[in-house]
C-alpha cells in the first residue's frame, strides 16, 4: 500500500510510529496476526497494510475502545456519520464546546458506551492520554486548545481501515490469556501490555493493568505451546529505566527500538531520547534470523 499507513484516533502509548520497525522483525508472510493489547491495533494495521497477514484477532480489554475498531472496520459509514454529529454539536452546544465534551463524557460514563462518543472524547483530549477513576469512569478533560479530528479526515482514516481488515478481523474484549489460549503454532502474537511502574501504585492511564509474573508465565506457555511471538514491554528515558526486563528464562531477544524524543522531557525543557524494547521469542528469533541469538542491544533511528 502507498502513502501513509492510516489510523483511526490518537491514543496514548500507541505504536504507530514504531509499528515499521517492530514489523522487520515478523516473517514476511504468516497466517494469523493475534493483538491481545491492541489499544488502536496500530501494527494489526501496519501489518495489513504490507499484506503480511492473512487473518487479525484484534482484543483489549476496554470493551468500548474494542469497539470503535470493529464499527471502523465493519461499519465505517455508520461510525463516522455517528462521529460527524457529535463533532458537530460542539459549536452549538448551549455551555460551548468544552462543556460538550463534559456533557459527552458524562453520556459515556452514565451507559452511553457507544463507540462514537469514546470517538469523540479520545480526538478531543490532549494526545488521546485516556485515563480512569478507581471505579473505571472517563475522567480526563479536554484539550481546550483543539476541536478534535475533523470528522472529513476520521471519515477518510476509518475508510482506510476498513479497507484493510474488512473480512480478516475478529475482536473480543477479554483478558489477554483468553486469546492466547485460542491460538495454535502458526499464529504470530504481538504484546504490548501497559508498561508497569512508569506511574505511582495505581495506574490510571488504562481501564487494568497486568501482573508482572503472571505475564512471564503466560509467555513461557506460548514457548511450550510452539507459538511465536513479540513483546513490547519496559522502556528507558534519558538514561532512567522503567519497569522490570522480561525473565532471561525466557529466551527472548531483547532489543532497543528508539522512540524519538520524549515529549514529557520535552516539556520539562530537557532533550531525552527514548527507547523502547521489544522481545522476540526464540523460536521467532531462529526463523526470521533477524538478530544474533543472543541479548542484543540495537538502535534503529525513529
Ligand atoms: C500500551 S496500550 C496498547 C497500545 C497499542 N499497541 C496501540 O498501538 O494503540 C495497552 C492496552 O492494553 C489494554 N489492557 C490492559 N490490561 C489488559 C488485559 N488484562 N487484557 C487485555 N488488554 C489489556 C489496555 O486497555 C490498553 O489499551
Amino acid at each position: 500500500m502507498k502513502g501513509k499507513t492510516p489510523h483511526i484516533v490518537q491514543y496514548q502509548g500507541s505504536k504507530r510510529k514504531l509499528a515499521s520497525s517492530i514489523l522487520k522483525y515478523m516473517p514476511e508472510r504468516f497466517r494469523r496476526l493475534a493483538e491481545p493489547f491492541s489499544g488502536m491495533a496500530a501494527v494489526s494495521i501496519a501489518s495489513a497494510s504490507e499484506h503480511r497477514a492473512d487473518s487479525y484477532i484484534i482484543n483489549d480489554i476496554n470493551e468500548p475502545l474494542v469497539k470503535i475498531l470493529e464499527e471502523a472496520v465493519n461499519r465505517p459509514k455508520q461510525l463516522s456519520r455517528e462521529y460527524r454529529t457529535i463533532w458537530e454539536e460542539q459549536f452549538t452546544h448551549d455551555g460551548g464546546s468544552i462543556q460538550h465534551f463534559y456533557h459527552v463524557r458524562e453520556l459515556f460514563n452514565s451507559g452511553g458506551k457507544s463507540p462514537a462518543n469514546l470517538l469523540y472524547l479520545l480526538a478531543r483530549c490532549v494526545k488521546g492520554s485516556v485515563r480512569y477513576s478507581r471505579e473505571g469512569r472517563f475522567n480526563q478533560s479536554p484539550d481546550k486548545r483543539r476541536h478534535g479530528t475533523h470528522p472529513d479526515t476520521l471519515e477518510q482514516n476509518i475508510h482506510s481501515v476498513s479497507c484493510l481488515l474488512k473480512g480478516r478481523a475478529e475482536f473480543f474484549a477479554l483478558d489477554y490469556r483468553e486469546i492466547l489460549d485460542m491460538l495454535r503454532p502458526g499464529d504470530l502474537v504481538y504484546m504490548d501490555p501497559p508498561y508497569q511502574g512508569v506511574t505511582g501504585s495505581r495506574d490510571n492511564r488504562y481501564l487494568s493493568g497486568v501482573n508482572f509474573a503472571e505475564l512471564a508465565e503466560a509467555l513461557e506457555t506460548l514457548n511450550r505451546r510452539g507459538i511465536d511471538y513479540l513483546i513490547s514491554y519496559d522502556g528507558s528515558c534519558g538514561g532512567k529505566e522503567y519497569g522490570e526486563s522480561l525473565p532471561e528464562s525466557l529466551g527472548c531477544t531483547k532489543i532497543l527500538l528508539n522512540a524519538g524524543l520524549s515529549s514529557q522531557a520535552t516539556l520539562l525543557g530537557r532533550k531525552s531520547e527514548t527507547f523502547e524494547a521489544l522481545y522476540i521469542s526464540r523460536s521467532l528469533n531462529s526463523l526470521t534470523g533477524a538478530v544474533p541469538r543472543q541479548l542484543t542491544f540495537m538502535e534503529i533511528p525513529a
